[in-house]
């Protein structure tokens, strides 16, 4: 086998633009548990705009927003509304990264640079990928401030506790008609990525609506990317909703892991975190497709948790509903229990429950 021109240590942070980054950082802290890591901003001498960054175990997002408005940060929030801008990857060699990754065609975002504090230095470069979405690799060996040179440690006095999040398990891509395959092939050829799993629209349909997936990973599996196109239906795809309202093709939902499923689900509801509604006959016969479980199944109804299983064991998963106004990007919570799928035989009844709110946006 050929060596990996592209090691990643796995996700170093996921950056949204959004519209006004104080208050969504306090939604991330009080809605799903987030502590807050650090500021940039005004009093940290950036005039331009604002970044809020919180961490939950391996996790970390920065919730960024314009302080002016002509602003790239601007531009993105009028045109995309709240999203995701940047998939940042850790690695040991950030120039290395984007010249294996931009001489096999990817577009450079930004060349490699260094930025440097009292606390060291961290070299980043950035490449293009779907959407106005990109990527930018971080090396951080030789640096040990809270989290880049230009943020300072943000410690504000209300702190709720976390709610069990572990690490991003999976970051899911939703592409326009006739894309999949162009960007399946970019992870391969530019990332060096291998393709883990395909799923047609025979697999992916409902009576009304169906779409296409591929699920892209590297090469010691810690990112994993499913890419989704939409698919002809008798009525619109939800990646085609998603593609209409985010006007372009963006990242869908980011899954996020946990080891005890019903406990972080339990946190998340009682801190007003909306979920996709289950139907209560999901669970007659869920336990004939998965088999035994170790949890009570009456937890999982309660809190409607869906479960499956393939040949390594099984994993349970649950879906938030879109955490915008615009029906866009969305959470997973999932915990494998040996399971290393995405969830395939909940692909209908969640897509039900997904064309039963689209709807009510008059959307279907
Ligand atoms: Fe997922």
């Amino acid at each position: 086998m050929s060596e990996d021109f592209l090691p990643i240590n796995g996700t170093d942070y996921v950056e949204f633009y959004v519209g006004n980054a104080k208050q969504v950082a306090y939604y991330y802290q009080s809605a799903f548990g987030f502590q807050p890591l650090a500021y940039s901003g005004l009093e940290t001498g950036n005039r331009e705009r604002t970044s809020y960054v919180l961490v939950q175990d391996k996790i970390r997002f920065v919730f960024t927003t314009a302080l002016i408005p002509d602003s790239v940060v601007a531009d993105h929030v009028k045109e995309h509304g709240d999203g995701v801008k940047v998939i940042a990857l850790w690695v040991d060699d950030a120039a290395k990264s984007w010249k294996e990754t931009t001489s096999r065609g990817a577009k450079s975002y930004f060349e490699p640079y260094t930025k440097k504090d009292e606390h060291g230095e961290v070299v980043m470069a950035g490449i293009h990928t779907y959407g106005e979405t990109v990527h930018i690799f971080v090396e951080r060996k030789n640096y040990k401030g809270v989290f880049l040179p230009g943020y300072e440690k943000w410690e504000p006095e209300y702190r709720p506790g976390p709610t069990g999040l572990k690490y991003v398990d999976h970051m899911v891509g939703n592409l326009g008609w006739g894309e999949m395959n162009t960007w399946a092939k970019f992870y391969q050829d530019v990332m060096g990525f291998r393709q883990l799993i395909s799923f047609d629209d025979k697999d992916i349909s409902t009576e009304y609506t169906a779409l296409m997936s591929k699920v892209m990973s590297n090469d010691n599996g810690r990112i994993k990317f499913p890419l989704n196109e939409p698919a002809k239906g008798r009525k619109m795809s939800q990646i085609e909703e998603y593609i209409n309202f985010y006007r372009g093709a963006g990242v869908q939902h980011v899954a996020m892991a946990t080891d005890d499923i019903i406990h972080t689900v339990r946190q998340l509801i009682k801190r007003g975190v909306e979920f996709l509604y289950v139907p209560s006959s999901y669970y007659d016969t869920v336990l004939d497709r998965v088999g035994h479980i170790d949890e009570e199944l009456k937890a999982l109804q309660e809190l409607g948790i869906l479960l499956d299983r393939d040949d390594e064991g099984y994993l349970l998963q649950v879906f938030t509903r879109p955490v915008e106004d615009r029906p866009t990007v969305f959470f997973e919570i999932i915990q494998r229990k040996g399971a290393k799928s995405f969830g395939k035989g909940n692909f209908k009844a969640l897509f039900e429950s997904i064309e039963r709110e689209q709807e009510r946006r008059g959307t279907l």
